[in-house]
């Protein structure tokens, strides 16, 4: 009779385990027989009124029985677990795949490019110079002898041995001008340095583009169409420009260069310390001791010469009210180019 029983409930239990939808299901099926109070386990504890004989071969069975359904309930519990990637023998190409951060070019960069396009499609070559310089280019060969008042207009970071970190990309001009024979005209982007305290629209490391052309008849017409023509495709609209007569040792007549703040749209605001200009560029024609320096005769050639920082047109190109941020390294900043 117990026999029967047990057999019976096992095919059932097997039924209803197989029938189990999900993982409470099965712990219901698992309570119903194999729990404390379930069926089996009642069955199991009954076993010790039997006779002595009976109770060994029944309770041998019934064991048995009992753990074919512990079994068939796990085998079951299995289908319902899910598949983890390590236990996985291959790999679900159809999942979709982790998207890798990708980086971009810093707004600087950006920047450099896009002036080295608009200038080289007016026909400029695009040459670089060293960062590190000596006291000749940077200063004396541009024109600014020692003891010179006009070397104080340049904060410098002296290295050993007469050495230096330039404080502006004009020393490239010498550079060049000592290799090559004019007609020229190159633009030089790079790296300058001042020991001068930083604000809103100065930093002790920024970024100048050198601009020089050299040839039998360059004006400052042709300075003032070119710069224009730069400015205009830069900002994508006509940019407005004003020269100022301003001082460089190494240009006669030199004059500064002024754009419209696009910032504040010639309100007045902080970047342009509140007079609606910005002061963009350095220029002038290039001085006879300078193309002299360079190796070339002044008495035959003639040119332009400017320096422009691309941090404040950076600036001025992404509306930036502050050059230290293209410093700082923070992406809240970075990832909105
Ligand atoms: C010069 O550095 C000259 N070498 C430019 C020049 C070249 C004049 C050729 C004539 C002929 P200046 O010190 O004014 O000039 O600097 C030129 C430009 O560099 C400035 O107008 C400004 O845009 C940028 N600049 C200068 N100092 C800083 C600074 N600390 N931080 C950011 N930008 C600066």
């Amino acid at each position: 009779m117990l026999k029967i029983d047990l057999k019976t409930l096992k095919v059932e239990a097997e039924k209803e385990a197989e029938k189990a939808k999900n993982s409470k299901d099965l712990n219901d099926v698992f309570k119903k027989y194999l729990g404390k109070k379930g069926e089996i386990t009642q069955i199991l504890r009954s076993l010790k009124n039997l006779p002595e004989k009976e109770r060994k071969k029944t309770g041998k069975s019934a064991n048995q029985l009992k753990q074919e359904i512990e079994k068939s309930i796990e085998e079951k519990r299995k289908k319902f677990q899910v598949p983890s990637y390590e236990s996985q023998d291959s790999i679900d190409i159809t999942l979709p795949g982790k998207k890798p951060a990708i980086g971009h070019l810093h707004p600087l960069t950006l920047v450099k490019r896009q002036i080295e396009e608009i200038f080289q499609a007016m026909g400029f070559s695009v040459i670089e110079g060293p960062e590190i310089e000596n006291e000749w280019y940077n200063f004396d060969a541009l024109n600014i002898p020692k003891d010179h008042p006009a070397r104080d207009l340049w904060d410098t970071f002296y290295l050993k041995d007469g050495l230096l970190l330039r404080t502006h990309t004009s020393p490239v001009q010498i550079r060049f001008m000592e290799k090559n024979n004019p007609p020229f005209r190159i633009i030089v982007p790079g790296r300058c340095f001042r020991h001068e305290a930083t604000d809103a629209s100065h930093e002790i490391n920024f970024y100048q583009v050198e601009g020089l052309m050299v040839g039998k008849d360059i004006s400052v017409a042709n300075f003032k169409a070119v710069v224009e023509e730069f400015l205009s495709r830069f900002f994508g609209k006509p940019a407005k420009v004003r020269l100022r007569p301003s001082f460089f040792p190494f240009v006669e007549p030199g004059f500064e260069v002024d754009v419209t703040c696009l910032i504040c749209k010639g309100k007045g605001c902080k970047v342009c310390s509140r007079t609606g200009w910005l002061e963009l560029m350095g220029a002038g024609m290039v001085h006879p001791n300078v193309l002299k320096a360079g190796g070339i005769n002044p008495k035959n050639w003639q040119g332009f010469a400017f320096g422009v920082g691309y941090d404040r047109l950076a600036m001025m190109k992404y509306k930036i009210n502050d050059i230290r941020l293209f410093f700082t390294g923070d992406l809240r900043f970075l990832k909105q180019f």
